[in-house]
């Protein structure tokens, strides 16, 4: 099998299904990522995959090419799993990567083959891939068109791709099920040696491309629907993250993804909704799915909020742009959208440092894996290469990515380093109490204020 597009999505599932015990050829257009792939460097952090790619690059079942025209010649089955980000000139997403993996690899196939999409998309692309393959593709060979959506979570990418909690899948003939099927042999298998099951959700086209934005969306109006009770809370003087636990033991509502905090962020949540929204519009069912907007809204409100707490705990008043923040020196712990990757695409942990240098403050960022990209996006910030570093002299440090090393932080040993002990907690991660016994002003979101 083949994989196009060697991003988190591809390269995840290429060394994932080899090290399943696949042939797996992964192609991409970026020379410099096939040859760091090749030499069994990863290109993104990614728990355990490190490994992985060094185990099956050695045992001859993974390779990366930069040729269409091999990965033609090699595949019977070929994944798409190039990137769909937002359009820049609106919310819809942008196919165009889509189109690129389709045009150069169909005019090289010379047998039957099946072509599977991975990527996130708007419902209605399936059937234009079919009609791009109807374009690019000799038409005597029968190539077909499946769709089978991903749920992988960055952090769990391995696990969720050896080990998913269902698979989705739309194949138009029974040779093209037959052929997923056997795609799918290696999760199968796994899940039964395990004593598992992996249930399969097999239906139509659309119904497999909105189910992957459907539970995006799900997700995404878990989290604001606690971030607008965190809202409430914070003007009612309760605590949410007490609230959060009290709902979340009806099983009816489920514990997870009801942490409050600064937001959701990351390459899917937010680009998702947006993109659903657009493509909801143009189908006519806009109304249906307003309330992604406020989602959109309460999550964006969060990242505000974490600036006019900074200003209020430094005591400064809010002016007619916002608060002057001016010379204020702050540490900002976190610059990935959550723990455990170096992504940091849409992290609200990036932007609030965005904000709060922008607001005039002298912003140091510490991030235990996240720098070297966040740097690229964030140039003007300071990177420090230790927490100790980012909050030495500060006047006030904001947790907003729940690394273990944040989450485990000695509130004494950093009180002797601080300028003054302050400390937003924007993830609600670290015990305000004991960060108030140590002598911290803390203060989390939607709860009441401690020390
Ligand atoms: C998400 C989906 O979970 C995954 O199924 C899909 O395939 C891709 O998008 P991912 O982007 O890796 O995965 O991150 P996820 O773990 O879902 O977290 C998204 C964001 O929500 C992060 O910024 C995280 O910090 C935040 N979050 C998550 C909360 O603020 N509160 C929560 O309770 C859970």
């Amino acid at each position: 099998m083949t994989f196009i597009g060697v991003g988190y999505l591809g390269a995840t599932y290429a060394i994932c299904y080899a090290e399943l015990g696949y042939e797996v050829l992964a192609v991409d257009v970026d020379p410099k990522r096939v040859e760091d792939l090749s030499a069994g460097q990863m290109p993104f952090h990614e728990p355990g995959l490190d490994e992985l790619l060094k185990r099956n690059l050695a045992a001859g079942r993974l390779r990366f090419t930069t040729s269409y025209q091999e990965a033609a010649d090699f595949g019977d089955v070929h994944f798409i799993c190039v990137g769909t980000p937002q359009r820049s000139d609106g919310m819809g997403a942008d196919l165009r990567y889509v189109e690129s993996a389709i045009a150069p690899l169909a005019p090289h196939l010379t047998r039957k083959a099946l072509i599977v999409g991975k990527s996130t998309v708007p419902v209605g692309t399936a059937e234009w891939v079919e009609h791009l393959v109807e374009k690019y593709a000799d038409p005597s060979l029968g190539i077909e068109v499946a769709w089978s959506p991903e749920f992988l979570q960055e952090g769990y990418a391995a696990d969720d791709v050896m080990r998913p909690n269902r698979i989705v899948w739309a194949a138009k003939t029974e040779w093209a099920t037959a052929m997923l099927h056997a795609a799918h042999k290696g999760v199968f298998d796994l899940a039964s040696t395990e004593d598992r099951e992996v249930p399969v959700v097999a239906t139509d086209f659309a119904t497999a491309e909105l189910v992957k934005v459907a539970a995006n969306a799900f997700l995404a109006t878990k989290i604001s629907f606690i971030n607008a009770m965190a809202e409430v809370c914070e003007v009612a003087g309760g605590d949410v993250t007490h609230l959060a636990r009290a709902l979340g033991f009806d099983p009816r509502i489920g514990n997870r993804f009801l942490q409050s905090g600064v937001g959701f962020g990351g390459g899917c949540l937010p680009k998702d909704i947006r993109a659903f929204q657009a493509r909801a519009q143009e189908l006519g069912a806009g109304e249906a799915l307003r309330f992604l907007h406020e989602v959109d809204l309460i999550n964006l409100r969060r990242r505000a909020k974490v600036v006019q707490l900074s200003a209020e705990l430094l005591g400064r008043r809010p002016g007619p742009a916002g608060p002057d923040l001016s010379g204020a020196r702050i540490a900002v712990l976190g610059a990935t959208f959550k723990s455990n990757t170096d992504d940091v695409r849409d992290s609200p942990a990036l932007a609030v440092a965005g904000m709060l240098a922008e607001a005039g403050a002298d912003v140091h960022v510490y991030d235990p894996q996240g720098a070297d990209n966040a740097r690229r996006v964030h140039p003007e910030l300071a990177y420090d290469k230790s927490l100790a570093e980012a909050v030495t002299d500060a006047e006030l440090v904001c947790v907003l990515t729940d690394w273990a090393e944040f989450r485990n932080a000695d509130p004494v040993t950093l009180g002797e380093l601080v300028r003054q002990r302050k400390i937003i907690d924007g993830k609600n991660c670290l015990d305000g109490t004991a960060w108030a016994a140590a002598g911290w002003t803390y203060r989390g979101l939607g709860r009441p204020a401690v020390g």
